[in-house]
């Protein structure tokens, strides 16, 4: 029963939102919802709409990785948004996205997400869900961004990759129950169009107050590994772009973009 695919009508009647999921698309099985929204995009489809695969063949992750996303077990989606909030502000979509995830999944379940900069979610140290942002331009050539999420809910151990199962994990496996995934995205299409509201009205300290209070590596000492190499810190705050404000040793503050980096706290292992 939980593993049937989740088609458009299951959504439909239990969406109230004004903007988010207005419109749906829903795949039994895709490449990939990200390549597909573009697509969309580029025929000047509408804000808000979703794209749901409840297969993905193609699926991409950050940094040109791939992710896996097997039938019927997790959510796999995408989201086209078209902010009017200045570009340099878009890095705080990630961070929003990161809270509504991490907030949905506290109300649906008992666990405790914590937040890794930018927008990974994680539970008991390993990653439970990704997201992957990219921007998209139209014929007339307004820019929107591709909000694509990927939950893994009701997998089995089995299931993932070898390379994986010492770093990701899944709602029922965390939970030890099936997780009802209809009733995951309802939740989670509300709260994400809750906080893309408050940014759309230029409410970013919101947001990023929520992301600081679910993240545990504030204050801590990180080392961040980017294209260049790698650099230390005290990850001691989030400025109002959604950079990561890091105090080096010589007393320098650094502001890091969310360009493609891994973080880790010393002496624990880097996710991605
Ligand atoms: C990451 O590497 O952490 C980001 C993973 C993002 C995966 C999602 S699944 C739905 C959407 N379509 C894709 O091809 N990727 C994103």
């Amino acid at each position: 029963m939980f593993n049937k695919p989740i088609l458009a009508e299951d959504l439909e009647n239990k969406i109230h939102t004004k903007l988010i999921a207005k419109k749906i698309f829903a795949f039994e099985t895709l490449g990939s919802t990200n390549d597909f929204a573009k697509r969309l995009v580029q025929k000047d489809e509408h804000n808000g709409t979703l794209v749901l695969a409840n297969e993905q063949t193609k699926g991409r992750g950050r940094q040109g990785k791939s992710w896996y996303a097997p039938p019927n077990s997790g959510l796999w989606f995408s989201i086209i948004l078209e902010p009017i909030q200045p570009t340099d502000k878009f890095g705080i979509v990630s961070l929003l996205a990161a809270v509504a995830l991490a907030k949905t999944i506290e109300r649906m379940t008992s666990l405790k997400p914590a937040l890794k900069w930018p927008n990974d979610v994680l539970i008991n140290s390993k990653k439970v869900s990704g997201i992957l942002i990219e921007s998209q331009f139209s014929n007339n050539r307004r820019a929107s961004l591709i909000l694509g999420v990927g939950i893994n809910v009701n997998q089995k151990k089995t299931d993932f990759p070898d390379e994986l199962s010492e770093t990701a994990t899944f709602l029922r496996e965390e939970t030890k129950s099936v997780i009802n995934r209809v009733d995951l995205l309802i939740e989670l299409l509300h709260k994400l169009e809750y906080f893309y509201l408050e940014f759309q009205k230029g409410n970013s300290d919101l947001i990023i107050k929520n992301w600081k209070r679910l993240c545990p590596f504030l204050d801590k000492f990180v080392s961040v590994k980017q294209s260049r190499g790698e650099i230390e810190g005290r990850f001691e705050n989030l400025d109002e772009y959604g950079r990561m404000a890091l105090r080096l040793a010589n007393g320098e503050v650094k502001h890091l973009s969310a360009g493609e980096p891994n973080l880790c706290q010393r002496g624990e292992p880097c996710y991605s």
